[in-house]
């Protein structure tokens, strides 16, 4: 099916939260403009800043990936200026190496590789470069993208790094240079290989030897326990091998991608749509994460444009239905748009607003509404 028609059925529901979305926005760029730290979460009615890692907080890039979002929707300066703004604010994390990481793809290909990309800014290109050669110098040649940073953690990969892939497939678009790309395919063909189990779940972290690639671990990571399923997890998953498929056309990674997809989506439909924390908690147990909903929404409208099939971009719909009306907040007592997502399981940020959240709320809903520009 093509992907007009694919949006069809969902046109109401596209304009309705356009038109919520539109109205809240506003506010978002009023209470962020001013400060000196990149929004994160909301506290007493104001945007908050990340825990830890100051300016390397690895959300730091979804805030002016927001603000492009809204200059998408709107084409209005003001949102153009503050992402702009937070960009820059974002060159002083080049200079604390010790505190990056693994996610500078989440940090500079929405901001930096978004900007170059609308306007074609050459200083976004050069952030861009320079940070997909930071995620390179993170390749480990046994064969993975090595997390976090310190020697206890030096055979440490996680799911979650298959969406800074495409930072490097972009790499080697820019500069015709390879080596970018296939270090992301060795990543994503160990991410194959090693996270994904045969019903489709996935693990968080796998531990590697750091020399030989025997697994020695599985830790459950911000899951409930070993063996179970981190909702983000599972959508870091999803989203990351479409991705990985629409930037080689690899069938084995969009193959993935449907595996990853079909078991979220019967996991999420046992919810009514809004995915619990982990897959595997306790039935009794309420904990949601409305960000695992947002992401997923996202890459199953994604997963339907590469695949043509209309259940993923149904079952998108779904989720984004069921966030709008059972973890949003429209108000005007809250900067952000989503409720209820949650840090991970065993932490304290519980029932909290996270920018990242309503970044993927707001980038599923303009693909509904038809618009196919990709940060990714
Ligand atoms: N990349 C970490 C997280 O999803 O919380």
């Amino acid at each position: 099916m093509t992907n007009a028609e694919m949006l069809l059925p969902h046109a109401a529901l596209a304009r309705a939260l356009q038109e919520k979305i539109l109205a809240k926005l506003p506010l978002a760029l009023a209470k962020g403009r001013a400060l000196n730290f990149i929004p994160y979460t909301v506290r007493d009615g104001e945007w908050a800043e990340g825990p830890f890692d100051r300016i390397c907080w690895w959300t730091n890039g979804f805030w002016p990936a927001l603000m492009w979002e809204a200059y998408l929707l709107t084409g209005e300066e003001p949102y153009r200026l503050e992402a702009q703004r937070a960009e820059e604010m974002l060159d002083e994390a080049f200079r604390d190496i010790d505190h990056l990481h693994h996610d500078v793809g989440f940090m500079w290909l929405i901001s930096a590789g978004a900007q170059y990309r609308l306007l074609g800014t050459d200083a976004s290109r050069k952030r861009m470069l320079l940070a997909a050669n930071l995620l390179a110098g993170r390749f480990n040649p046994a064969g993975f993208i090595r997390a976090w940073n310190g020697e206890e953690n030096a055979g440490w990969a996680i799911i979650d790094s298959m969406m800074n892939l495409s930072l490097l497939y972009h790499a080697t678009d820019l500069t015709g240079d390879p080596r970018f790309a296939s270090i992301a395919m060795r990543h994503a063909d160990t991410a194959m290989r090693c996270f994904i189990r045969p019903d489709g779940s996935s693990n968080h972290i796998v531990v590697f030897d750091p020399r030989t690639m025997a697994v020695l671990d599985t830790p459950a990571g911000q899951g409930c326990a070993p063996g179970s399923q981190w909702s983000r997890g599972q959508a870091w998953a999803l989203y990351g091998f479409t991705l990985s498929h629409l930037h080689t056309g690899r069938a084995d990674y969009l193959a993935t991608a449907r595996l990853v997809a079909d078991h979220f989506i019967a996991m999420a439909k046992q919810n009514d749509w809004v995915p619990k924390c982990d897959f595997c908690q306790s039935p009794d147990d309420p904990l949601v994460d409305a960000c695992a909903g947002a992401i997923a929404a996202s890459g199953l409208i994604e997963l339907a444009r590469a695949s043509g099939d209309p259940r993923y971009c149904d079952s998108g719909a779904h989720i984004l239905r069921a966030l709008d009306e059972r973890c949003s907040d429209w108000s005007a007592s809250s900067p952000a748009i989503l409720t209820r997502c949650t840090g991970s399981y065993h932490g304290n940020d519980h029932e909290i607003a996270m920018v990242y959240a309503d970044f993927f709320y707001v980038e599923a809903v303009r693909k509904l509404l038809g618009d196919s520009f990709l940060f990714w």
